[in-house]
């Protein structure tokens, strides 16, 4: 399995990503084709910024992304891929939320590739992940225009159904996706919402 590891790593390197994580976007993207030319993209927990860039690349220089990271990135604007605007703060945080309004006070996908910082206890950082996942998706609800995407990085665990079934409320299709190039032994899922509609049962 290592080798997969290091094939990813190798390709990253190759292709200019500063993460391997990358794959774990392009993968799905690939499939569902749900980032498309002229797009606002929402990436949080951005940094390094493989996703921004993957992100910026599919949507064009008609498009933008806005990257949230409590660590701080680089802007890049290279004239053939969207603007990438760096919004360094916690996404727990008002003033956060207001600083992506003032970027824009829509998208048409919210990505999510947060973690938090692991304690060695699996329970509490599946916890931990959820808050994260619960605050992203608010922000989705709240950012997000009729018929747009959502995909979001879970720590699996006993709690990741409640989640999945309110993330159902919300999309007219969903899906858990675990990418070729996320660690088997990782308890990493994703979650992705197509054709957003909001809340349908009001919860
Ligand atoms: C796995 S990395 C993201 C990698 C990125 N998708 C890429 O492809 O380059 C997870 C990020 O989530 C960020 N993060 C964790 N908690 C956050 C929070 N409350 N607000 C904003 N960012 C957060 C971390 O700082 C970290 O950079």
């Amino acid at each position: 399995m290592k080798e997969v590891q290091d094939y990813y790593f190798k390709k990253a390197q190759r292709e200019g990503y500063p993460a391997r994580s990358v794959y774990k976007l392009e993968e799905v993207q690939q499939k569902y084709g749900f980032l498309k030319r002229g797009h606002r993209v929402l990436d949080l927990g951005g940094y390094p910024g493989s996703w921004s860039m993957y992100s910026a690349k599919t949507v064009g220089d008609k498009g933008l992304v806005v990257t949230v990271d409590l660590q701080a990135g680089q802007r890049r604007l290279e004239s053939s891929r969207a603007p990438i605007e760096f919004v360094r703060g916690d996404i727990m945080r008002e003033e956060t939320l207001a600083a992506i309004e003032r970027l824009s006070p829509q998208f048409q996908v919210v990505l999510s590739d947060m973690a938090p910082q692991t304690t060695g206890s699996k329970w509490a950082d599946h916890q931990k992940s959820l808050v994260l996942c619960r605050q992203a998706l608010a922000l989705a609800r709240r950012l997000l225009t009729p018929g747009g995407a959502f995909y979001c990085k879970v720590f699996d665990g006993e709690d990741f159904k409640e989640f999945f079934e309110q993330t159902k409320r919300e999309f007219r299709q969903t899906k858990i996706v675990k990418p070729k190039s996320s660690r088997p032994e990782s308890r990493e899922v994703f979650v992705l919402g197509l054709e957003f509609v909001g809340d349908t049962q009001g919860g």
